[in-house]
């Protein structure tokens, strides 16, 4: 008998395993699963049992897209509420004469109808059978959020409806919109009517976001733009709410506010008595002209704002925005110094946080708690505020919180902000920065492990935040949103430490039809390789990523087509192409290299001060794309370059090339001069040749490639060492001017 209970605890035990781990197919992962013996046969119209109100259970029952009537006798599905069940939690019990799902109100009861309907509709079909199962869940996080920026790119109220669908079927449960920044002021407002008749609108520009640099002139139209009349804004909120989302506005101060400043100049600091247009791209200096923080008026304008914006939005949570502050005219502004000094502050950062206590007091009169970027704790500001983590990896808010105990979320920029490059550079549009893979905000932990518990409760949760800098349709937005979001649903839900990126993968398979039906343009990204390839001394070494382990990666050469299991190593010429396969047909889009040798080619390369800590590429027989983050570049910032390539013998050099890029919507320049020096020791070296950069081209408008050819040689060495300056500081009239350059080279050619 004994034998007999402990077999059967071991079988359980390993259904247990198998079930939750591996085969488990819900997005997001579910807290505690098990598959029972039976199934349930989908009727064609359901009988549903309810403790809800009729018109509530429709509203829930409906997300199932399957006929339904609601009836006692004989019911198919039975929804009950179960007060002893947590917050947003769930049990979903499937038997083969009926599921029963019980929550302790109707949200829970609606997330466990999304778990079902997932359980209905499986690669992108419906099932008529599904297995018994039992489900007992419920999420790891209370804040599961999305932020939208409809500033920059201005998403229509239909489109943002249709990612409130989809969010709310993966049990995300707030949408933070961005409603105002120096691109646009997207919310009607009846007291300040120009905020969207002037600052929802911008003049047409056609380069990229950080190009547009070129401001509105006072006559020029404004053609681009759009905003949410208060009636849309409602509808959003009301239709959100029924999916149990919460909108939280943003109302940004006292910076990225020029689109309100060019509605109300009045507003600025009065030493700016220059003309402020909506921006139409990246601010450059005019990024300074923020709120005045001494003026009264901007303090009455606010709570004027905010007077309406609560009464639209029933969300607890106010964002108050306070990023990213250039002090600089406040520094200049009489009014904000008074201001300073009659309020005994600490300085400019004292002084914003006296401006959002302010306001956070008028915020908290009404009964809302506010949220604000991470720099409002510079100033520490007195009031209670919940912070968002952005800079870095999120650490200026949990520094914040060990010490000064507020609450926080967590949206690094490093991990869920979705304008990033989704996968490798060469296969995607043109966007800011690194890399921000899938399988990164699928793998995002927040907490680490030195964390004291009492910081660890501050947490409320994380955020997938979408800056659209760099989208110009509804279409570009999805595709940086999807299928990253759906990655991010599982990180806020799934348990503490559960991660399992195949498990994850297998659900992603039978969840992306769902996407397609719902015509959501979602981007292939996880399915492309981004290749690596390092000199050996001897040979080039390649290696091919795919961010998914289960597809199979074909390559061909001029000798044919094999499977790609372990590095390569080529010493000589090489055409490859390259994809990947799911099942046998190709996912990925192709991979071309074309793999050169000179002398320098596989041979070791030794740098100094390398940022990005890739200056073997310089050998590596690849060339960069026109993208300099394309991991084909070896970068230095602010500081000149020097790196060494070891011919390894003496040899006579004939001619020598070095490839470099100028991209100035990046602060990337050319190198101003580069020398070469040789040396048969590796220890003296002399002069060989130097190439001095036509100023013209150091920062010319737009991302080009450039070869820097240094000439006939004709001299020996086995060492050769080159040294470039960096030439300082981005110039006047260019993203970001002042701040330290960066210069990229992508290869060292010899002969
Ligand atoms: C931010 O990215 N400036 C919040
Ligand atoms: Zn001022």
């Amino acid at each position: 008998m004994i034998m007999k209970r402990l077999l059967s605890a071991l079988f359980i035990f390993q259904s247990l395993l198998c079930s939750s781990a591996a085969e488990q197919p819900f997005i997001p992962q579910p807290a505690e699963y098990t598959v029972n013996d039976g199934f349930f046969i989908i009727p064609d119209s359901l009988k549903i049992s309810s403790n809800l109100s009729p018109s509530l259970t429709n509203q829930i029952i409906s997300e199932l897209e399957h006929p339904f009537k609601i009836s006692e006798n004989n019911p198919d599905i039975i929804l009950s509420l179960d007060p002893s069940i947590g917050e947003e939690g769930y049990t979903l019990n499937i038997k083969p004469k009926s599921i029963q799902i019980s929550a302790s109100n109707d949200k829970g009861l609606y997330y466990g109808i999304q778990s079902l309907y997932q359980l209905f509709n499986q690669n992108g079909r419906k099932n008529k059978t599904i297995q018994s199962c039992y489900i007992n869940d419920y999420p790891r996080f209370q804040y599961r959020a999305l932020m939208l920026d409809p500033v920059r790119y201005f998403i229509p109220k239909e489109e943002v409806k249709k990612i409130i669908d989809i969010a709310s079927s993966l049990k995300f449960n707030t949408l933070h919109m961005h409603l105002s920044d120096d691109n646009g002021w997207r919310l009607e407002i009846k007291k300040y009517p120009k905020l969207t008749e002037v600052g929802a609108w911008r003049v047409e520009r056609e380069e990229y976001f950080p190009g547009r640099m070129n401001q509105q002139s006072p006559e020029e139209p404004t053609p681009v733009g759009g905003y949410y009349s208060q009636e849309d804004m409602k509808e959003i909120v009301e239709y959100a709410s029924e999916k149990y989302i919460n909108v939280i506005p943003e109302i940004e101060m006292p910076a990225h506010a020029a689109a309100a400043i060019a509605s109300y100049p009045e507003l600025a600091c009065p030493v700016v008595d220059k003309f402020v247009g909506v921006f139409p791209g990246i601010g450059g200096p005019d990024a300074s002209i923020i709120m005045c923080g001494g003026n009264d008026k901007v303090y009455d304008f606010y709570c004027d704002v905010l007077d309406e914006v609560i009464d639209i939005f029933p969300s607890q949570y106010i964002h108050l925005g306070g990023d990213e502050a250039d002090k600089s005219i406040w520094k200049q502004c009489p009014l904000c110094n008074s201001r300073i000094k009659n309020e005994n502050l600490d300085g400019y950062e004292g002084l914003q946080a006296y401006f959002m206590d302010r306001i956070n007091s008028y915020v908290k009169s009404k009964g809302r708690t506010s949220m604000g970027w991470d720099e409002v704790t510079y100033g520490n500001p007195k009031e209670e505020m919940v912070i968002l983590g952005w800079q870095g990896d999120g650490n200026v808010a949990v520094k914040d919180a060990a010490k000064s105990g507020r609450k926080f979320i967590m949206t690094p920029a490093k991990t869920l902000y979705l304008i990033r490059y989704q996968g490798p550079q060469w296969f995607e549009p043109m966007t800011y920065f690194g890399n921000n893979t899938m399988k990164d905000a699928y793998e995002y932990e927040p907490v680490k492990e030195n964390w004291s518990p009492e910081l660890k409760k501050l947490l409320l949760g994380i955020q997938g935040s979408l800056w659209t800098e760099f989208c110009n349709s509804d279409q570009d937005v999805e595709y940086l949103l999807f299928p990253r979001l759906i990655a991010i649903a599982d990180a806020s839900w799934r348990p503490e430490k559960s991660a399992n990126y195949q498990g994850f993968l297998n659900a992603l398979d039978n969840f992306l039809p769902e996407l397609d039906k719902r015509e959501i343009c979602y981007a292939k990204s996880m399915y492309n390789i981004q290749h690596k390839a390092l000199p050996t001394g001897e040979s080039v070494k390649l290696d091919l990523v795919c961010e998914r382990p289960d597809v199979e990666i074909i390559y061909s050469t001029e000798n044919g087509e094999e499977k790609f299991n372990n590095p390569l190593f080529f010493s000589k010429p090489v055409k490859l192409t390259a994809n990947t396969y799911l099942d046998g047909k190709p996912v990925g889009k192709e991979l071309q290299l074309n793999l050169n040798f000179n002398s320098a080619t596989g041979k070791k390369v030794s740098s100094k001060n390398c940022k990005n800590n890739i200056s073997e590429v310089l050998t590596n027989g690849l060339r960069g794309s026109e993208k300099h983050s394309d991991f084909e570049w070896a970068g230095w910032h602010g500081e000149d370059a020097e790196f060494i390539i070891d011919l390894e013998n003496s040899q006579k050099i004939n001619n020598c090339i070095l490839g470099t890029i100028g991209s100035s919507d990046f602060c990337v320049a050319m190198p101003s001069e580069v020398t070469i020096f040789g040396s048969e020791d590796g220890k003296n070296y002399s002069f060989i040749s130097s190439f001095k950069t036509p100023e013209e081209l150091i920062y010319a408008k737009g991302a080009q490639k450039f070869d820097i050819n240094f000439g006939n040689l004709d001299v020996n060495a086995r060492y050769l060492k080159f040294v470039a300056k960096n030439p300082g500081r981005v110039p006047e009239g260019f993203p970001r001017w002042g701040a330290p350059v960066w210069i990229y080279f992508d290869e060292v050619i010899v002969n």
